[in-house]
């Protein structure tokens, strides 16, 4: 089978996107699976497999692209984005980028047009997964318990304060971009100054933002999801980060994650476990997901669950939990590979 790895892509997730293409390739059988990379560009420009292949080797992505540019048929107003050679003989394009243009079902309406299997969810599920607000909203209707919120949009921020969000949320709480991820444009907030300064980095990001309440003394746990109509849920694992960090930052995910503990697999008391698998199971349902997801939880001092958010492109980078989280449950990360290429096709 030819298989073409679609990474990199216009969002602040790109460099994470190439972390996890790279691995991917690396666990893939090459004796079963003919590799195309196609590396996009911040400025959506569809790299060649053997321009990608430079960056992979190490060459710096800027120098690539100044060669590849001249290269491109400017007369096509389509080249920068549909300029895989040979897309032809592709049998199969596995996405992994993540983020907006990645994540968002925009790269799934893409494929759809081209006619393609591809790895992971729909453009719908992909869409509602990506959206902390629809996905709540979604939630809520299954009856899944998640986190309390207020959106904010440009148009009723004013109406908000601090105290007002307070009495709500409870005075500790967190400000998420509707549309993101990797933790990019979150903050912790106590007081109206941070209120404030938050806000208006979180709108750098998007025009819906969440204000959610805090889940005091939170475990942190996630669970990889894997399947089409009868999926399946690996163990749990649980994150710790640095006492002085308030969350799972970019930076302790990506920069240095030194500092932060994994347990895989964590046992929780109580049935939790089996609580948070069934949770799971049924947003995946519920938001009609499809390949992969990694459903990420806070767990409350009395170990009440609380669905946090979900991954439908998780990151495969070298702390990822989703690809991790199935070695621990007995599936290797070639296999995994083999298994999501299959569920493409399904
Ligand atoms: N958005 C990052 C890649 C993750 O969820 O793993
Ligand atoms: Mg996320």
């Amino acid at each position: 089978k030819h298989v073409a790895l679609l990474f990199g892509g216009n969002s602040s997730e790109h460099d994470v996107s190439k972390r996890s293409a790279h691995n991917i390739y690396d666990a893939m059988d090459k004796d079963k699976y003919e590799v195309s990379l196609f590396l996009i560009t911040k400025n959506g420009i569809v790299l060649s497999n053997e321009a990608s292949h430079r960056v992979f080797d190490g060459e710096d992505e800027a120098d690539v692209v100044k060669d590849e540019i001249p290269k491109l048929d400017m007369n096509n107003p389509l080249a920068p984005i549909i300029n895989f050679d040979s897309t032809s003989d592709i049998d199969v394009f596995f996405p992994i980028i993540h983020g907006n243009l990645g994540e968002d079902g925009t790269i799934q309406g893409l494929l759809r047009l081209m006619n393609k299997p591809y790895v992971g969810s729909g453009i719908l599920a992909s869409s509602m997964a990506y959206d902390k607000d629809i996905t709540k909203k979604i939630l809520d209707e299954a009856g899944i318990n998640n986190t309390k919120y207020v959106l904010l949009t440009p148009d009723n921020r004013k109406d908000w304060n601090y105290d007002k969000l307070a009495a709500k949320l409870g005075s500790l709480m967190f400000i998420k971009p509707a549309n993101q991820g990797s933790s990019i444009g979150i903050h912790q907030v106590h007081n109206q100054a941070e209120l404030e300064s938050g806000l208006n980095d979180a709108f750098r990001y998007d025009n819906k933002i969440l204000i959610e309440e805090a889940i005091e003394g939170p475990e942190e746990v996630e669970i990889s999801i894997l399947g089409n109509e009868d999926p399946k849920a690996s163990k749990l694992g649980a994150i710790k980060v640095p006492a002085d960090d308030k969350f799972y930052t970019y930076d302790n995910k990506f920069v240095d994650a030194s500092q932060v503990q994994f347990t895989i697999p964590v046992q929780l008391p109580d049935g939790v476990d089996e609580q948070i698998t069934k949770m799971a199971l049924g947003a995946y349902k519920a938001l009609g997901l499809k390949g992969m997801a990694r459903i990420d939880f806070l767990v409350s001092k009395d170990f009440k669950p609380y669905l946090s958010e979900v991954n439908t492109l998780p990151g495969f980078t070298n702390i990822s939990l989703y690809p991790q989280l199935w070695e621990a449950s007995g599936i290797s990360y070639t296999d995994l590979i083999d298994q999501l290429i299959e569920l493409a096709y399904a």
